[in-house]
């Protein structure tokens, strides 16, 4: 009896342990990895329609690496990362270990404050059957644009200070901020006061961030312009507006298109 008690216990365990080690060790031969893999990649919510209303949660079921991938600390010549850095990662409002771009944008604590973007805010989508691919190659496996993003938004904070269109102001901000204490405020307390009502900013964040610090404003506003360019901003009406408008701004929108509409902000229940 004892024995027989014994198998059973012994056969039981062997089952049990069995279990998990099938999931572990079930292998996928190539082919199947290859259909596997193929259809994940073309997976229709990395197209339009499918990608506007995706969530993060979504993605991130497939790419949780892009919030958990951090750079090297050290490249493999032996340079230490926190030796080359970059002359925006020397100024004040650079804060903490270099980290990768995704999470500058997402995760980091100056992001979560003034930022809300997500996947989509960026990620669009794309036309497979627009794709270019490398010179000769008709089986249109490898497009080199997979990773096309919408870089309108990028613009919008990394484009230039654009003095020009600001009256009282004579010169970029770097040659002038001294004579206004440093303060966008001191103007932006009156003027264009309507802003940053969009689902991907965080608008009251951003407000405070700038009473204590002009250099918070001009991070997005010129202080890290990539492009050599200004975002022409839709120019919202705001209180005690003067009814004649500047010929610079006669073509200029009141709203920006719907999806960055920040009354139709659709959270996920997750979320
Ligand atoms: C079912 C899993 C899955 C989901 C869900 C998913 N992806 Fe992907 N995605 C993949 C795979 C697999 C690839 C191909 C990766 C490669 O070739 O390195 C890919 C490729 C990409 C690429 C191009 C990367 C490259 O290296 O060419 C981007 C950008 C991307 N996905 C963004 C997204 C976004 C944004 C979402 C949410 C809207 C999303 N993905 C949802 C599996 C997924
Ligand atoms: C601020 C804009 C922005 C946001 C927000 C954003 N991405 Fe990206 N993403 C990019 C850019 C830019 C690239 C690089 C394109 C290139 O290398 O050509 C990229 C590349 C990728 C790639 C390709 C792999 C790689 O590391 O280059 C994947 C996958 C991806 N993003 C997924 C996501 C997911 C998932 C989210 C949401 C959790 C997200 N992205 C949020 C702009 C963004
Ligand atoms: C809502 C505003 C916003 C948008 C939209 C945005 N950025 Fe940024 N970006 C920032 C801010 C703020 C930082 C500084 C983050 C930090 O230093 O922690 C930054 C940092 C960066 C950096 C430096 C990252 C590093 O670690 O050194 C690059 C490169 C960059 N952005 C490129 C882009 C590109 C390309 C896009 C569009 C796909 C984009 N950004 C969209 C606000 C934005
Ligand atoms: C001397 C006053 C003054 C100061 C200081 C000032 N601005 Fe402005 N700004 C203006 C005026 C005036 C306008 C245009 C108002 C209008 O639309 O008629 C403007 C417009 C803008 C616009 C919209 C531009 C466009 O093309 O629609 C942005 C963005 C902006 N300012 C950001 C800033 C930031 C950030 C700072 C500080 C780094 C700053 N301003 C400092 C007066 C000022
Ligand atoms: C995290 C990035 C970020 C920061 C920080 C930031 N802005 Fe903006 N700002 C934007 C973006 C993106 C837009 C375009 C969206 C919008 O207009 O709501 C914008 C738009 C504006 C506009 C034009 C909007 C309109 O309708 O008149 C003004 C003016 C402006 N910002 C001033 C400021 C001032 C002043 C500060 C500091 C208190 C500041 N910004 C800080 C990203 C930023």
């Amino acid at each position: 009896m004892r024995k027989r008690c014994h198998r059973f216990f012994y056969i039981a365990i062997t089952f049990l342990l069995s279990v998990p080690m099938a999931i572990h060790t079930e292998e996928l031969s190539a082919d199947e990895f290859s259909k596997k893999y193929q259809s994940a990649r073309w997976d229709p919510i990395h197209f339009k329609p499918a990608i506007e209303k995706a969530t993060d949660e979504q993605c991130l079921a497939c790419h949780q690496e892009i919030l958990e991938k951090k750079p090297l600390e050290t490249s493999p010549s032996g340079v230490k990362t926190s030796d080359s850095l970059a002359w925006y990662q020397t100024l004040d409002v650079y804060s903490g270990e270099q980290d990768s771009f995704h999470r500058r944008h997402l995760v980091t604590p100056m992001a979560k404050e003034l930022m809300n973007l997500k996947c989509n805010s960026c990620h669009q989508g794309y036309n497979p059957q627009r794709e270019v691919t490398i010179d000769g190659d008709t089986t249109h496996v490898n497009p080199l644009m997979r990773k096309l993003v919408d870089t309108e938004i990028c613009l919008m904070c990394h484009g230039e200070f654009n003095f020009k269109v600001m009256g009282g102001l004579t010169g970029p901000w770097t040659t002038t901020r001294d004579r206004f204490q440093n303060n966008c405020l001191t103007c932006h307390r009156a003027f264009r006061t309507n802003r940053h009502k969009v689902n991907f900013l965080n608008a009251d964040a951003i407000e405070n961030a700038g009473l204590k610090d002009g250099d918070s404003c001009y991070g997005c506003h010129g202080g890290r312009a990539w492009y050599a360019t200004p975002y022409p901003y839709v120019r919202r009406n705001w209180p005690r507006m003067s009814k004649i408008i500047p010929e610079w701004a006669k073509n200029r929108p009141t709203e920006y298109e719907q999806r960055f509409n920040s009354t139709s902000k659709t959270k996920s229940p997750q979320q």
